[in-house]
């Protein structure tokens, strides 16, 4: 593991521990040899064109192989993979084979599994400094696609602090915090109480940042809270919502936004924001 408790925060140390997490799951796929060969000719073939239409340069080809190495090393390619090419992947998978539900985005590189449940009238564990945030109250019921109410529905939800940072990937912030597995009732009704997160920018100090700059872009995503809807016979989906008015909604770096996934808080005079969101699933082929 990276030295993140002992490590200060910074995003460079988050991608550092994202890179980490990442490689202890040692993921694998069942894809056939003939497929696997066919997507490399593809990409290789992709590449050959970029080559040639632009007339790369040795040059350019070694600084290409030095960055490279640089992304590894400076454990950025979690996030890189995921800001620039995660939304292809989502696209192909959830949003382009007919299906009628609440629409996904990315999972991005801080989910964890197996986040402690929680009742669904539920405050997300947070610590005193997160209390200080404006707090928001996020309401709402799974259902099928006719908006009947569904029994057995799971929603996990985590998101970034007020300073951006998450939980297990950012140092000194207890395991669990603002990450929860909440337990809709019969249902699929819940009412969660957390607070409102903030911008995340990813690490623009390294590789990742050189190569933002390089195309004059901003290392950005807006506000977001990250959620895992499940239930019993449905299609599960891994979405984000996004705060309408807010920075970076509309040139999110992630290009991970959706219309139909932006919130419109109502600030009460108590001084918190409410919403209500109801998540349809699809069922499962
Ligand atoms: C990244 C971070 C996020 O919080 C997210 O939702 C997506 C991507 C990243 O740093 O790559
Ligand atoms: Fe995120």
């Amino acid at each position: 593991m990276t030295d993140i408790d002992t490590a200060v925060a910074t995003a460079h140390a988050s991608g550092n521990a994202a890179t980490d997490k990442f490689k202890t799951a040692r993921v694998s796929c069942d894809t056939s040899p003939e497929r696997a060969a066919a997507i490399y000719r593809d990409v290789l073939s992709a590449l050959g064109e970029v080559i040639h239409r632009h007339e790369v340069t040795y040059d350019e080809y070694r600084v290409l192989k030095q960055w490279m190495i640089d992304v590894g090393e400076y454990g950025e390619w979690p996030l890189w993979l995921d800001v620039f090419v995660e939304h292809q992947v989502e696209d192909v998978n959830y949003s382009r084979n007919g299906l009628a539900g609440t629409k996904g985005s990315i999972e991005g590189p801080y989910y964890v599994p197996d986040a402690p449940q929680l009742p669904a009238v539920c405050t997300m564990p947070m610590r005193e400094q997160d209390r200080r945030s404006t707090p928001l109250v996020f309401s709402g019921q799974v259902t099928d696609l006719d908006g009947n109410g569904l029994g057995g529905a799971t929603v996990e939800l985590w998101h970034a602090d007020e300073d951006g940072f998450y939980s297990q990937f950012a140092p000194n912030i207890p395991e669990w915090n603002l990450r929860a597995t909440i337990v809709c009732d019969d249902e699929g009704r819940y009412e969660i109480t957390t607070i409102q997160p903030a911008p995340y920018q990813i690490p623009h100090d390294g590789p990742t940042g050189w190569f933002i700059e390089s195309h004059g872009g901003h290392p950005w995503r807006p506000a977001h809270l990250h959620l895992m809807v499940k239930a019993p016979g449905r299609l599960p989906i891994t979405t984000q919502l996004y705060f309408r008015g807010g920075d970076w909604v509309e040139t999110d770096v992630a290009t991970a936004v959706k219309p139909e996934l932006v919130l419109d808080p109502v600030r009460g005079a108590d001084g918190v924001n409410r919403v209500a969101y109801d998540f349809a699933l699809d069922p499962t082929p």
